[in-house]
Parts: structure tokens; C-alpha cells; sequence
């Protein structure tokens, strides 16, 4: 299956099982939710996890089901989104096209839709799929994905990212933190979305643990892209603001690099992370073209 065919058919799984794990509209925290986690993305952390389920061999847990615990990531990654936004950490209007939930919603709606999508995105983890033969790997994929937002991941990167953004920071702003903050807030949870997939693929502790690698390599490339993207990209295509890491003093690669060393970081990083899925895959297949979309893609 191509790159381009995969993604779409992946993202209307995933859209599909939100539109059935997400509470109705009609009352101010739905709708904040919905609004949010409804408005678009790419959906690249459950197209991953799908994407590593199937080529470990997939699993004979109903489809469906599958598809929910994969929208559980979305459902935490876009509770990041929302809080990322917050006007006491980015302070960002725009997100996924559209104004960002707090500037339609008022900042306490959105603080509580992400603490509301973080908890849902466990609960869903937690029973899909259903069936008691699947306890043990429902649990697995639950402390997972908890490590990867926690102190040690997500939650502990953004607190280094904001320490380390505007001036007098030049202790921190060194190219060890950079690393270390990339692979913290953005690359743990494409880790746990790829370790989920084996995870549910029942796959043996060595292929969960090469899947969690390829996904940490894919991680850090992804957010390399997303720097390159602050600075070459438009609004209109990105869907979120521009030019904002300079404005704001952040740690990227391209403070640290320089735009043409952020791209050779960004080629380096994707060579690592294809000689990782090659481990999975053999031959380039499908984890080769997610890892070089990673690295490439415009939006
Ligand atoms: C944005 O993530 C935040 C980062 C970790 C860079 P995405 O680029 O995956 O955003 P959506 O989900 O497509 O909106
Ligand atoms: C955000 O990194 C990572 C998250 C955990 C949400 P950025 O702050 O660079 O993400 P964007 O550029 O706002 O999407
Ligand atoms: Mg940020
Ligand atoms: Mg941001
Ligand atoms: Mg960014």
C-alpha cells in the first residue's frame, strides 16, 4: 500500500473511533473537546501505532477496537496541543487551522478540556480491546503511555523547553538539552504510539522494544521538521502560527544549528531512523515512507 494511501485510510479510522469514544456535543467541556481533538491534524500518532500493528503482523482483536486505543493517543496528543497553546506557555491562537481552544472556549475550558481528553485517552486505553484475554496487554499499553507523558517524557520536556526559552538561558540552551528536550516532549509520545502497536500486535519483547526505537529516532526527526517548519512554512498550509520560535526565544534546532545544520541534523536523523525500521520491516516498506513523511512533510 503507498505512503499517501495508508495515511488517509488511517486517518478515517482514527477520526471515526473519536467521533465514538468523545462525549456528545451540547455541554461547554464537550464541546471544548470536540472542538479541539475534532478539528483536524494529521493523526500521525495513531497511523503509527496502526501502522506498526500491521506490520508486526496485527492481531484478531475486532478492527474497531483496535482503532480506539489507537485514537487514544490522539486524544492525549491533542490535550498537549491545548495546553502547549495556553498563554502561560506558547501563547498561541492558532492551532489545526482554527483559533485555539482557549481563544473560543476561555482559558479555564481548555484547561479543563485537556485535563478531561488526558483522562479519556486512559479510560480508552484501558478497555480496548475488550475481552479478558486482552487484560495484560490493555495494562501494558496503559503504563506506556503514562511513562511517555509523565516527568520523564512529554509533561518533563516541556518543562525544560519553557526553562530554556528567552535570554540569560545560555546554560541551558546547549545542543545536549536540545536533544534531550525533543526526545522528551515530542518524541516519547511517537515512541509509546509505535510500542502500542506492537503491544497490540502481541508482539515479543525484542520487536516491542525495536518498535519503541524506531519510534524515539522518529520522534526527534519529527520535531526537527517541526522547527524547519517554523521558519519555511505558511500559516495557511501549517494551520498553526509561524515564526513564533524566534519570537519567543525557543531552543530548536535551528537556534542551535543554523537552518542549513538543522537540515543535515534532519538527514542524519532520518538515515538513523530508516536503518531502525529496517530492523522491523526488512526491505523499506511502510515504516521506511512514515519515517521519510516525518522528515519531509509540509504541514
Ligand atoms: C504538533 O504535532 C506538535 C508537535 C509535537 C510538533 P503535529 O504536527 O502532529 O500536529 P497535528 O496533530 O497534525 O495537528
Ligand atoms: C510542542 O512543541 C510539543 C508538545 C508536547 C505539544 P511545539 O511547541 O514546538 O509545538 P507547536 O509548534 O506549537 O505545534
Ligand atoms: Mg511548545
Ligand atoms: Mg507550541
Ligand atoms: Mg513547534
Amino acid at each position: 500500500m503507498n505512503l499517501r494511501a495508508f495515511l488517509a485510510a488511517a486517518k478515517g479510522e482514527a477520526e471515526a473511533a473519536l467521533e465514538r469514544v468523545l462525549p456528545p456535543a451540547g455541554e461547554a467541556l464537550a464541546d471544548a473537546m470536540r472542538y479541539s481533538t475534532l478539528a483536524g491534524g494529521k493523526r500521525l500518532r495513531p497511523a503509527l501505532a496502526l501502522a506498526v500493528h500491521d506490520v508486526l503482523g496485527g492481531s484478531a482483536a475486532p478492527r474497531g477496537e483496535v482503532a480506539e486505543a489507537a485514537a487514544a493517543l490522539e486524544l492525549v496528543h491533542t490535550y498537549s496541543l491545548i495546553h502547549d497553546d495556553l498563554p502561560c506557555m506558547d501563547d498561541d491562537a492558532l492551532r489545526r487551522g482554527k483559533p485555539t481552544c482557549h481563544v473560543v472556549h476561555g482559558e479555564a475550558m481548555a484547561l479543563l478540556a485537556g485535563d478531561a481528553l488526558q483522562s479519556l485517552g486512559f479510560e480508552v486505553l484501558a478497555s480496548r480491546p475488550y475481552g479478558e484475554a486482552l487484560a495484560v496487554r490493555r495494562a501494558e499499553a496503559v503504563l506506556l503511555l503514562a511513562r511517555a507523558i509523565g516527568p520523564g517524557g512529554m509533561a518533563g520536556g516541556q518543562a525544560l523547553d519553557l526553562a530554556a526559552s528567552g535570554h540569560g538561558r545560555e546554560d541551558l540552551r546547549t545542543a545536549e538539552r536540545l536533544k534531550e528536550i525533543h526526545e522528551k516532549k515530542t518524541g516519547r509520545l511517537l515512541s509509546a504510539s509505535c510500542e502500542l502497536g506492537a503491544v497490540l500486535a502481541g508482539a515479543s519483547a525484542e520487536r516491542r522494544e525495536a518498535s519503541a526505537r524506531f519510534g524515539d529516532s522518529l520522534g526527534v526527526l519529527f520535531q526537527i521538521a517541526d522547527d524547519l517548519l517554523d521558519v519555511t512554512a505558511t500559516a495557511a498550509v501549517l494551520g498553526k502560527s509561524v515564526g513564533k520560535d524566534v519570537a519567543q526565544e525557543k531552543l530548536t534546532y535551528v537556534s542551535v544549528f543554523g537552518f542549513d545544520g538543522a537540515v543535515a541534523e534532519r538527514e542524519r536523523a532520518l538515515e538513523a531512523t530508516l536503518s531502525l525500521a529496517r530492523v522491523l520491516e526488512g526491505a523499506p516498506g511502510l515504516l521506511a515512507a512514515l519515517a521519510d513523511y516525518a522528515g519531509h512533510r509540509d504541514r
